[in-house]
């Protein structure tokens, strides 16, 4: 057990405004809101629009939010992790643009890149950094502009996608509160079940790649389904039994928003009812990095401290993974 523990003492979100509903999509492509909702839960997400507007802006107002609601000042910042797969440029790093524009003159920042496991690698890193006391308070941000990367002609994936960004900041504390473990997974999926083909060293962007559409994301839907559904709920019930966890002990589940039916899978591996869950899938959609704390801004007036939560996500990578997170506000 480590001496210092590292709890999140602030949470804040950012959703643009445009919804974008399932009757619209059904304008856009060959699909029908029976479909999308009997299928993934989903019944609407948010776009971001607007010219010049990325990732980077919905990050930086999210994680005003969250200074704001822990009483930090930007300064007292040492580091901030912006968790993203859409960001603003491929270098400088959307976190040094946050750092930046928040005014954290005294953090170092940088991204991290796990597609929906992105806010659990960059959540229990930021910890690892409070933990060893090389760091204070760290600015943890997971945010994604999805519609940046999502071909609005492919209905395979148009209707899973929406764009958030939701912001915690992580502080030290000598009471054992806070994240307390975590159990993270990787498989590299040299298959390409869930990616981005083009844009990268192996395709950089040409007349080509654009016509053939390879800067959208790619996904073989049933092949991450059954990953998804067994990675997420081993990995709870997991970090669980390593906790000495029983279900009536685990206050939330706060699973990544991919799909209601992983999500319920999830659950139903656990031992825990419905009303232990934190679901938003029908209001955001799949927002990559941002679902898991936008879960803990939208039930923040529900949880007490000392409440123990399950964060658990599955994503491209593949990566997984969860953790055992003692509300600490
Ligand atoms: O967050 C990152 C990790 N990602 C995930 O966890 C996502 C995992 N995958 C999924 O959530 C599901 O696989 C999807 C929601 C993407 C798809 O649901 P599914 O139940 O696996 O559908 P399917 O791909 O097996 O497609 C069933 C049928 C197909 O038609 P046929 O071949 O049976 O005639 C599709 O063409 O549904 C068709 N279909 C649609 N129909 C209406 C696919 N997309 C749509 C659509 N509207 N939007």
């Amino acid at each position: 057990m480590p001496s210092i523990f590292a709890k999140i003492s602030g949470i804040g979100k950012y959703l643009p405004d445009y919804v974008l509903t399932n009757k619209e999509l059904e304008s856009m492509v060959e699909t029908n809101d029976e479909w999308i909702q009997s299928r993934t839960g989903i019944r609407e997400r948010r776009i971001l629009k607007g010219e010049g507007l990325g990732t980077s802006y919905m990050a930086e107002r999210a994680a005003n939010a969250a200074l704001e609601d822990a009483g930090t000042a930007p300064e007292e910042i040492d580091a901030i992790i912006v968790a993203t797969v859409t960001p603003d440029y491929f270098f400088p790093a959307t976190a040094c643009l946050v750092q930046k524009r928040i005014g954290a003159k005294n953090a170092y920042a940088f991204d991290l890149s796990a597609a929906c496991s992105g806010f659990l690698f960059a959540l229990s890193n930021g910890g690892n950094l409070i933990e060893s006391g090389r760091a204070k308070k760290v600015l943890v941000i997971g945010a994604d502009k999805m519609s940046s990367i999502i071909d609005y002609t492919d209905r395979t994936t148009c209707i899973l996608f929406g764009d958030a960004a939701a912001a915690v900041v992580l502080e030290a504390t000598d009471e054992e509160i806070g994240i307390i473990d975590y159990i993270h997974h990787t498989d590299g999926d040299e298959e390409c079940m869930l990616y981005q083909p083009a844009g990268g060293s192996v395709k950089p962007a040409s007349e080509q790649t654009v016509k053939d559409k390879l800067h959208y994301l790619r996904q073989d839907g049933r092949a991450v389904f059954k990953k998804a559904t067994h990675g997420m709920a081993d990995v709870s019930l997991e970090i669980m039994k390593k906790n000495n966890l029983e279900p009536e002990q685990v206050a939330w589940l706060v699973p990544h928003q991919a799909n209601l039916r992983i999500i319920d899978a999830t659950a139903r591996r656990m031992g825990l009812d419905k009303d232990k869950v934190m679901i938003n899938i029908d209001r955001y959609g799949n927002t990559t990095s941002a679902t898991i704390p936008l879960c803990l801004c939208d039930w923040d007036d529900q949880l007490t401290k000392g409440d123990n939560l399950i964060l658990s996500a599955f994503g491209g990578g593949l990566t997984w993974g969860s953790i055992y997170l003692k509300w600490g506000k």
